[in-house]
């Protein structure tokens, strides 16, 4: 057996998973998260060791076997949240998340002290207020004190496997996304540092992400249950971890996942391309690889913050049952989701979003459809961004909220004009991380390997031509809104 780990920002779940594939046992803890300010968000990295160590032990308490028997644990986690230790390892403050959107006047200090056009030459990236250079540069700028007492930074899911194992370091894909890494030479960028102004020694060792680091501390197995002798392997960034357990793992295939932000992530076997910034570009999780991955930053969020205002008392089926009598373009209502600002593509923090076109005749079926339509339109923009770059987007995988709905699967499949697949067993980060536990515990000469063990297809949705027309000139009007509302919202 191998244990997935997977950090979100809601919860943190766990799933102990065999040796074909199947998650025996699974767990989830919720997270707390602290929202104090306009554009704050942050977490205690206590609560994740915390909420960690208790999801180990009920999963060790459910488990009907012999504990000897689980010879990994790896980890996927949130991405960008900036963690700061002191010399003695002890965290300075709480992380400040991914989510964050508090460091604009930071990203374009980054911007002018290192030029546009050479942070893309060798992060890839622009600066954007999620990345963790920006939140390092914050504290650095509020909150000196702090800063100085600094010696490392890592990221969320790091700074777990850290407390569980007594070593710290960082894997690549998650590196790749705090905008100091040179992601061509895989090693950190002493011209970002020296740039501004900060001591290339915050930065931790780098590791492959399937790299056994050790064992979990005697302590943690004594707590947990767990074998002294588990062997932890690095891990990856949630969104690497998730193409890693969708299978994506060769140039054509794309994964789209609709979690509390959504993303549409494209294997890439070069690094020569960046998409000029308007889409990320990272290392991937999987030997070698890298990925371009653009991001909806209320994806989930839209819906779940639509239920919440507007049908509380209404679970997801219910709330979604109708929306397949509503037409197409759901009655002329049109939905943006930038209720939290944007990502891909517009890279806009204060952009809010809309409902145009409303009618007396709608009723809440409408909008609920609409803001599906919304938040699909706004991933389409990204896959438009790889498909003007001229990359073929074959199939693409559905993972996440998106997949749990047959409408929306058809939703996507016509929207993005592609075969969706929906997967038998769908599990998310938490199973690509539980990937790289089993490859680097040796069960599989490659994760290709694994994931044709591991994976299997249940469904494939086929864009439907009549559908597909409609929705074109519909996303031409969804792409008319962000400039109109700019100056507006
Ligand atoms: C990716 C990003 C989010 C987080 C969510 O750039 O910020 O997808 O990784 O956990």
């Amino acid at each position: 057996y191998v244990i997935g780990v997977d950090l979100g920002t809601s919860a943190v779940k766990l799933l102990l998973v065999n040796q074909n594939g199947k998650v025996v046992e699974e767990v989830s803890k919720p997270c707390q998260l602290f929202q104090e300010k306009a554009g704050y968000s942050e977490q205690d990295p206590e609560d994740w060791v915390k909420q960690t160590i208790a999801g180990l032990t009920e999963l060790l308490e459910a488990f009907n076997g012999d504990a000897q028997d689980i010879e990994g644990i790896s980890f996927s986690g949130q991405m960008h949240g900036l963690v700061l230790l002191n010399k003695k390892g002890h965290v300075l403050r709480r992380a400040i998340l991914w989510n964050d959107t508090r460091t604009t006047k930071e990203c374009e200090e980054i911007e002018t002290r290192i030029g546009r056009e050479r942070l893309l030459e060798i992060t890839k990236n622009l600066a954007l207020e999620g990345f963790t250079l920006p939140k390092l540069l914050w504290v650095k700028n509020h909150e000196p004190d702090i800063f100085q007492q600094a010696v490392r930074f890592v990221l969320p899911k790091d700074y777990v496997r850290y407390r569980l194992t007594g070593k710290l370091q960082m894997e690549y894909s998650d590196a790749a996304g705090t905008l100091l890494l040179d992601i061509t030479k895989k090693a950190w960028s002493e011209d970002i540092c020296n740039a501004l102004d900060i001591d290339p020694d915050i930065c931790p060792p780098l590791i492959d992400s399937h790299t056994e680091i050790g064992t979990i501390t005697n302590e943690i197995a004594q707590v947990t249950g767990l074998h002294p002798a588990t062997s932890v392997f690095a891990g990856g960034a949630d969104n690497a971890c998730g193409a890693i357990g969708a299978g994506v793992l060769t140039e054509g295939k794309t994964l789209a996942s609709i979690g509390t932000s959504g993303v549409v992530l494209s294997y890439e076997t070069s690094d020569d391309s960046d998409f000029g910034g308007k889409v990320h570009y990272f290392n991937h999780a999987a030997p070698d690889g890298f990925y371009a991955m653009g991001v909806t930053l209320a994806a989930g969020y839209s819906l779940s913050w639509f239920k919440d205002v507007f049908a509380k008392d209404m679970d997801y089926e219910t709330l979604l049952q109708d929306v397949g009598s509503v037409p197409i373009g759901s009655n002329g209502l049109l939905f943006t989701p930038y209720i939290v600002g944007e990502r891909s593509p517009h890279v806009d923090a204060t952009i809010r979003g809309s409902f145009i076109g409303m009618d007396a005749l709608h009723e809440r079926k409408h909008f609920t459809r609409s803001v599906l339509e919304g938040i699909t339109f706004s991933l389409n923009e990204s896959i438009e961004i790889f498909r003007s770059q001229g990359k073929k987007i074959g199939q693409i995988v559905s993972i996440g909220g998106g997949a749990k709905n047959e409408y929306w699967l058809q939703m996507q499949a016509d929207i993005f004009n592609a075969d969706i697949i929906k997967l038998q067993s769908e599990q998310g980060p938490g199973m690509g991380a539980a990937m790289l536990a089993a490859y680097g515990c040796g069960w599989f000469d490659s994760l290709q390997s694994c994931a044709d063990t591991f994976l299997k297809e249940d469904k494939v949705y086929k864009p439907i031509e009549e559908n597909v027309q409609k929705y074109k000139e519909l996303f031409t009007l969804y792409r008319s809104v962000y400039p109109a509302t700019k100056d507006v919202c």
